[in-house]
Formats: C-alpha cells, sequence, structure tokens
C-alpha cells in the first residue's frame, strides 16, 4: 500500500450492502461472488475503495450487526476463500477493500455471551454488561425501541443493549474484552484489508451511574443516548484503541460518530485524533427531528439544509477530514428525501449527487444512488424486513398516529428504502438474482437499473473530475469556502487551491432561482440540466447544480 500516512484524502467509496448486491447462487441474498463478479463495474464507474456491510457469521437479526464470530463469514455470503478471492480480484483493479467494524456490541449467538448465559459464575459475565435486580435497572430506551435491559432468564438479572436485545453490549470497561478486540483487529489488517468503518462506536462508553432519566416518550421510557453516546471517558477508550491497532497500520478509519459535538471534532480528526475520518450526521437527518423517531418529521428547508451543511463543512475542515455521503444503508435514499415529489427525475438525482460530491472530504457513494434510485413504497408493515423499522411503526402508534400515518413515517425513512436489491438490468428480479430476492425490489427498477443510465455515466464524470483532471488537485485537497450572497435555496460553495478555485451551485427548490456573479464563468465543467446560458447571471432550474470556473 501507498506511504502517504492521508492517502485515503484521494478515494472514493463506493458502500456496498452485501445482501442486496448481486446473488450468484440463487438463493435470493447477494454474496461475496456478487462483489468479485461486479468489480468490473466499479472500476469502470471509477470508485477506489469499497466499504462492505458485514458479512461476518451472523444470525442477520440486523443484517449482520450481530455478529457471531468476528472472524468467520457467513455462510449466506460465501466463504473466506471467495474473500480473499475478492481481496485478490479488487487489488489487481486498484480497489482497496474497508470492511465493517461493529465492537460496540455482539450478536446473543456469540459464544462470549452464550458463555455469559451459561454461567453467572464464568468470566465472560464481564464482557458483557448485566445487572442484578428484580427490576430493570433504569428507564434508557434502546435505538430500536423497548428497554434497553432483558431479563436473563431464570435469574434476577438484566444485561443491557442499546440496539436490539439480540445485541448485548460489550463490556469496554473490561481490559480482556477491549484485548481480545484488538487482536482481532490486528488479525483483519494484517490479511490486507485497507482499514474500517467504526459501527456506533460513540456508544462504548456507559455513563457508570446507570440511572434514570425524566421520560421523553409515550412508552416512559427515555432515549438512552443521554447516558450512552459520546461520554465522558470514552477518550479513554479510544485513544487505547488506535494505539493498539491503527496506529500499527497504515490503514483508514472511518468512525460512525453521532452525538459528537463540533467542537469536540478535533478529538476524533485531528492530528492526533482516533480516526482518518467520520461521518457528521447534523444535516443527514435534516427530515426528522431525530435519527431514531420518525414520527418527529420536520419541515425543514433548502436555508436550514445549507446552514447545517456549511457548519458541518467548516467543523471537518477546522479539524481535520470528512467522509460525505447523501445516502447509507441506515437512511432513506437521497432523491426521496431531498427532492420535492414530482421532481424526483434523473437530472435532480445529478444535481444532489454534484451538491455533496465536490464538497471537501471523501465522497461516498451508496450501491444504487448512482442509479438515481428512490424510496420503495410499502403497503404493509409485513413487506418491511428491517427491525427499526417495525419497532417505529408500533412507536409512531403508540404515540397517538394512525395507522396510515405511522406507515407512511415509515415509508419515508425505512432502512429497507436503501437495502432493496440493486437492479442491474429491467429483467426479472433486475439481474440481482433468479429467484425472488429477501426483500422486494423498488417497483420502478424496469426503468432504473444500471444499464444505460444518465445517471452512472454523470458519478462516472464526476469522479473522473475529482481523480484524474486538470481541476483533480483544487477538488480533492482545497479549502471550501461558502457563498453567502446567494438565494436561500442556492448551495454555493468554492473550493480553492493555490490559486486556483473551482465553484458549485445547487437550487435546492422547486423554484427558478437567478444567481448574479462577479464575473462571466469561464468553463462549465457540469451541468446536471445541460441548460445553461452562461454568463454572469445565470438562471437555475430546479435541483440544477453545475460546476465551473
Ligand atoms: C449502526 C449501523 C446500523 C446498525 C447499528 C447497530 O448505526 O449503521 O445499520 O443497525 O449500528 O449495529
Amino acid at each position: 500500500m501507498v506511504e502517504n500516512k492521508n492517502w485515503w484524502k484521494n478515494e472514493v467509496v463506493y458502500q456496498i450492502y452485501p445482501k442486496s448486491f448481486k446473488d450468484t447462487n440463487n438463493d435470493g441474498i447477494g454474496d461475496i461472488k456478487g462483489i468479485t463478479d461486479k468489480l468490473p463495474y466499479l472500476s469502470d464507474l471509477g470508485v477506489t475503495m469499497l466499504w462492505i456491510c458485514p458479512i461476518f457469521t451472523s444470525p442477520m437479526v440486523d443484517n449482520g450487526y450481530d455478529i457471531a464470530n468476528f472472524e468467520g463469514i457467513n455462510p449466506e455470503f460465501g466463504s473466506m476463500s471467495d474473500f480473499d478471492e475478492l481481496l485478490e480480484k479488487a487489488d489487481n483493479l486498484g480497489i482497496k477493500i474497508i470492511l465493517d467494524l461493529v465492537i460496540n456490541h455482539t450478536s446473543d449467538e456469540h459464544p462470549w455471551f452464550k458463555a455469559a448465559l451459561a454461567d453467572k459464575n464464568s468470566k465472560y459475565r464481564d464482557y458483557y454488561i448485566f445487572k442484578k435486580g428484580t427490576e430493570r435497572p433504569n428507564n434508557w430506551r434502546s435505538i430500536f425501541g423497548g428497554s434497553v435491559w432483558e431479563k436473563v432468564p431464570g435469574e434476577d438479572t438484566y444485561y443491557l443493549h442499546v440496539f436490539d436485545k439480540r445485541q448485548p453490549d460489550l463490556n469496554w470497561e473490561n481490559e480482556a474484552v477491549r484485548k481480545e478486540l484488538y487482536a482481532m483487529i490486528n488479525r483483519w489488517l494484517e490479511k490486507g484489508i485497507a482499514g474500517f468503518r467504526i459501527d456506533s462506536i460513540t456508544f462504548i462508553k456507559k455513563d457508570q451511574d446507570y440511572s434514570s432519566l425524566p421520560a421523553d416518550g409515550a412508552d416512559g421510557l427515555v432515549s438512552c443516548k443521554f447516558k450512552t453516546r459520546n461520554r465522558p471517558g470514552i477518550e479513554v477508550f479510544l485513544k487505547e484503541l488506535r494505539h493498539e491497532t491503527f496506529d500499527r497500520f497504515n490503514c483508514v478509519t472511518i468512525g460512525e460518530a453521532p452525538g459528537v459535538e463540533y467542537k469536540d471534532f478535533s478529538q476524533f480528526i485531528g492530528k492526533d485524533g482516533y480516526f482518518s475520518m467520520i461521518f457528521d450526521f447534523h444535516y443527514a437527518d435534516i427530515d426528522v427531528e431525530s435519527g431514531s423517531d420518525w414520527f418527529k418529521r420536520t419541515n425543514w428547508t433548502a436555508q436550514e439544509f445549507k446552514e447545517l451543511l456549511a457548519a458541518s463543512q467548516q467543523a471537518l475542515q477546522q479539524a481535520g477530514w470528512g467522509a460525505n455521503f447523501i445516502e447509507n444503508h441506515d437512511q432513506p435514499r437521497a432523491l426521496s428525501k431531498l427532492v420535492a415529489p414530482g421532481f424526483q427525475t434523473p437530472a435532480s438525482a445529478k444535481g444532489i449527487g454534484a451538491m455533496y460530491f465536490f464538497l471537501r472530504g471523501t465522497p461516498f457513494i451508496y450501491q444504487g444512488q448512482e442509479l438515481g434510485m428512490i424510496n420503495a413504497v410499502r403497503e404493509s408493515i409485513s413487506e418491511f424486513d428491517d427491525i427499526s423499522s417495525i419497532d417505529n411503526y408500533y412507536r409512531s402508534m403508540n404515540e397517538g398516529f394512525s395507522e396510515k400515518e405511522a406507515l407512511n413515517f415509515v415509508n419515508l425513512r425505512s432502512r429497507d428504502n436503501t437495502r432493496t436489491p440493486m437492479p442491474w438490468n429491467n429483467t426479472k428480479y433486475g439481474g440481482f438474482s433468479t429467484v425472488e430476492p429477501w426483500l422486494g425490489m423498488t417497483e420502478e427498477y424496469p426503468a432504473i437499473n444500471a444499464e444505460s443510465n444518465e445517471v452512472v455515466d454523470w458519478y462516472k464524470a464526476m469522479i473522473a473530475l475529482r481523480q484524474s483532471s486538470d481541476i483533480s488537485a483544487c477538488l480533492s485537497k482545497g479549502d471550501i469556502y461558502f457563498m453567502e450572497n446567494v438565494s436561500d435555496n442556492i448551495i454555493g460553495y468554492w473550493r480553492e487551491w493555490e490559486g486556483q478555485r473551482i465553484y458549485s451551485l445547487t437550487n435546492l427548490s422547486t423554484a427558478k432561482e437567478i444567481v448574479n456573479l462577479d464575473q462571466d464563468i469561464q468553463t462549465v465543467f457540469l451541468d446536471s440540466h445541460n441548460e445553461l446560458n452562461a454568463g454572469k447571471k445565470i438562471e437555475l432550474l430546479p435541483y440544477q447544480s453545475i460546476l465551473f470556473n
């Protein structure tokens, strides 16, 4: 691997949800061989690194974020030799691979947890968070709904799970646990993967008082985030994690960091920060008041989005480096979230793509985003797979909403929206599989798929501009500045590097917008709608984005 310590600043990352990418053994579930088969597509697109969501042994309660063996491959996805083959073939194409590191919790089927349950005197009891008592120790609500405490059968004891009850939290206070995790991480890095995306890492430290807080919902519970997310003392664990593992390799680490305030960014991504970069969620959750309460929808405006985006970019720039995204496996499709109904066209998909792609940081593209995919509409809760969708549906009704409203909230926000199988072509099941896939396809796949798709061509063009053009240095290394003298609906910024300036303007609204520039446009590098009358005064159509100097 390149010896340049900051090599990861030059990557373009493509996120793969393996269960839905490509099925090669026709069981309706994607697999590792499917990723290998599609390497030519990914290479042609121009991406340089793949982040593969969990492929480890798992009962798949949370689609692999519940790991039963950190070093085994889930047979549904294939074998370790399939993975080795993928690693090698990707390397031949100059594509690096990063894996998902889920170390806040395990599956309840992990041998450590099984041993902990089987014998209360086992050393593995202290690998998890068990509390004795006849009542739940406090009123914390788990991220997926219900109490964070689950009773141990036959004992007056509870164990803690921040996510699902089948995802017991590891006890990071126990040094033996930390050592086991570090050794496992190092073995993966020795194998030659380029690094990790690090799951839920801001949850590893819990307030040791385990005290209740005033309830914040009709269920009488309170979100556990106030006591378990980015809590004081976490810095000790994160420094040690970095020191014992990542620092020993020339690897990249991307922390999933909800709950980290801007003032703390430098601890996370500064010169001696815990990670190479982090995902910031401040603007990703613009459509809801909180990422786990989908019934609390907002009436957000483009102006608010712009302010959040600018604040996020400024904080990331001041502290270090960010991981930019508009979609992932926990979010709805960006086209459905950010673009008004009636305007969710390929041109708008290009527009919002360009809006974020040239921000300062490493761009992440989620599978299917480059096709201009939109949310699936499901008619009944039984059509959903995602545990948090099911939880949000019932919680919405518990909060007084009708069943129809609850279904609407879930359709808008469900994590299943981005988890539908990848449509490769317009044949039955979109060329994803020859049998009915594990989760319904989007209805639009015969029209929106990877074959002759103008949005795919647009993503190729964006990647080529960032990676291998005369303006690459500016687009990757340049500082970012947000324009202030533009309308509320226009997201405008420029990148600046060694005297060169590249401007990006996006109209995030359903109305035409006029922008008055200080000087005539010289070169238009990209125009999502191909309708630009270049000059000092330009008119941007709804969701049009241009990149120029
Ligand atoms: C992260 C993952 C999400 C998962 C959760 C628990 O937020 O992105 O998919 O459900 O952690 O591991």
